[in-house]
């Protein structure tokens, strides 16, 4: 299993580009089963969580070509497809379960198994069924396995609330949403997630000739059409990287320009750094952190997190790293995922002064934070703990890293050119 080692201290300096957004290209991913002809896809991510898919969709029958390192593929389903995905794919990562709506709606029924992935917290998937039952299918869970069946006929249009005590379902609505394309009559889905991940999906599901209006507010409505066909589609830029980024930048005070990237997708962050004292220049498709004097400290800022537009959740872990150095106390809220948290211990042994009230965090800002080994325990909670090795005196070892593979293309190579100390190794 690989580690990373940084050397804490520099500042960092450069540009970083962006690639595409992992939680898009993933459903977009699942979606190309919807319909036999071909569907490109460009400025694809190079990650292990798409190398995961790519694995199912094979196993599906898929062909898959094209070089994801170069950020382009092609994806063309059989005619007949078995609707089965096996545990031993789908269990390493939850997106996996997004091919069921695809499968399901081209083939009349599908067994895939309960998802994986990041391991914080209970994360059903209750609201998926919930809204396959609501388009007229039949679901059975047993041993492990969810099964849905359509009735005869196929699928018909249903009004569909998405809601769940948390916000929206980002992953249940982009389900539902491609069960329903192919559904007879109108699908109406309230409550909807307002992601851009959710919009981008709608983007490429609309040039495969889906009829779908209102991605980006909380009702979609969906009009069924028999088939779907072939469509080129570019992924949007990962917002959570570029967020990643940003906090890298204004953590060691230098002047980082985050490249091919979107900031309106980006203003509860933007808000937060504007707060915290952090100057980002924006243009069009770029965001730029500027240098701070040496021995300035940031202002403590609360974050909250909610759904979309308002402070996400995967961004939640890098911006305790940052607060864990600035001027004062803020308090950091989790309102999506109320046990992700693994960071916080991690944390502390680099000598954070953080402790958790409930759902929240109450963050002491600290002077400086010491080099220590840790562990890697979800994407975006290993990403914090890379970050703040990166202003950490002395060594910081962060082991376990297959985690940051799974969502950030060769973070070490990205930060090394922006001058941070850190290499990879394999470790004993
Ligand atoms: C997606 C993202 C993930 C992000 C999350 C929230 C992908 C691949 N992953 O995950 O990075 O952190 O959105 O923005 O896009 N819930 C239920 N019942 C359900 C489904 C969800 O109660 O059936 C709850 C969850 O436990 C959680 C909340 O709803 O508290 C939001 O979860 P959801 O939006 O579904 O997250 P994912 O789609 O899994």
């Amino acid at each position: 299993m690989d580690i990373f080692v940084i050397e804490g201290g520099r500042r960092l300096e450069g540009r970083v580009p962006v690639v595409g957004a992992k939680n898009s290209v993933l459903p977009i991913l699942a979606a190309s089963i919807l319909t036999q002809e071909r569907l490109e896809l460009e400025n694809v991510p190079d990650l292990a969580d798409v190398r995961t898919m790519v694995g199912i969709l094979r196993e599906l029958g898929c062909d898959v070509s094209g070089e994801q390192s170069g950020g382009r593929l092609g994806i063309q389903a059989p005619a007949e497809i078995d609707p089965v995905a096996p545990w031993e794919l789908v269990r390493k990562m939850r997106a996996s379960f997004e091919v069921l709506g695809p499968l399901l709606a081209r083939c009349g029924r599908a067994d895939v198994s309960f998802p994986g992935g990041c391991v914080f917290g209970v994360r059903p998937v209750d609201v998926h069924l919930k809204g396959f039952e609501a388009l007229g299918a039949e679901v059975r869970h047993e041993a492990g396995i969810v099964s849905v069946l359509a009735p005869d006929g196929g699928l018909r249009g249903a009004e569909v609330f998405l809601g769940t005590p948390f916000g929206s379902s980002v992953g249940a609505t982009r389900n539902v949403m491609m069960a329903a394309v192919l559904a007879r009559g109108t699908t109406v889905l309230h409550g909807a997630a307002c992601e851009p991940e959710v919009v981008d999906l709608a983007e490429c599901l609309r040039a495969m000739g889906a009829q779908i209006h209102g991605a980006g507010s909380p009702r979609i409505e969906i009009e069924g059409v028999a088939s779907l066909g072939a469509a080129r589609h570019r992924v949007i830029p990962d917002r959570i990287e570029a967020g990643t980024y940003l906090v890298a930048g204004a953590l060691t005070g230098g002047r980082v320009r985050v490249e091919d990237c979107r900031p309106e997708d980006l203003s509860s962050v933007l808000d937060a750094f504007w707060k915290a004292g952090v100057s980002i220049e924006r243009g069009a498709d770029w965001l730029e952190v500027q240098p701070r004097e040496a021995g300035a400290r940031l202002r403590p800022t609360d974050i909250t997190t909610q759904p979309h537009p308002g402070f996400p959740t995967d961004l939640q872990a890098q911006w305790m790293a940052l607060m864990a150095l600035a001027d004062g106390v803020s308090i950091v809220t989790e309102r999506i995922f109320l046990d992700r948290y693994m960071h916080l211990a991690e944390l502390l042994r680099l000598g954070a002064h953080i402790r958790r009230q409930g759902s929240a965090a109450v963050v002491e800002g600290v002077q400086r934070l010491s080099g220590a080994s840790v562990m890697a325990s979800d994407l975006r909670a290993s990403a914090a703990l890379v970050l703040a090795g990166l202003v950490a005196d002395g060594e910081t070892r962060v082991h376990r890293v297959y985690h940051i593979d799974r969502g950030y293309e060769r973070i070490e190579s990205r930060l090394a050119n922006l001058g941070a100390r850190i290499r990879r190794e394999k470790a004993s």
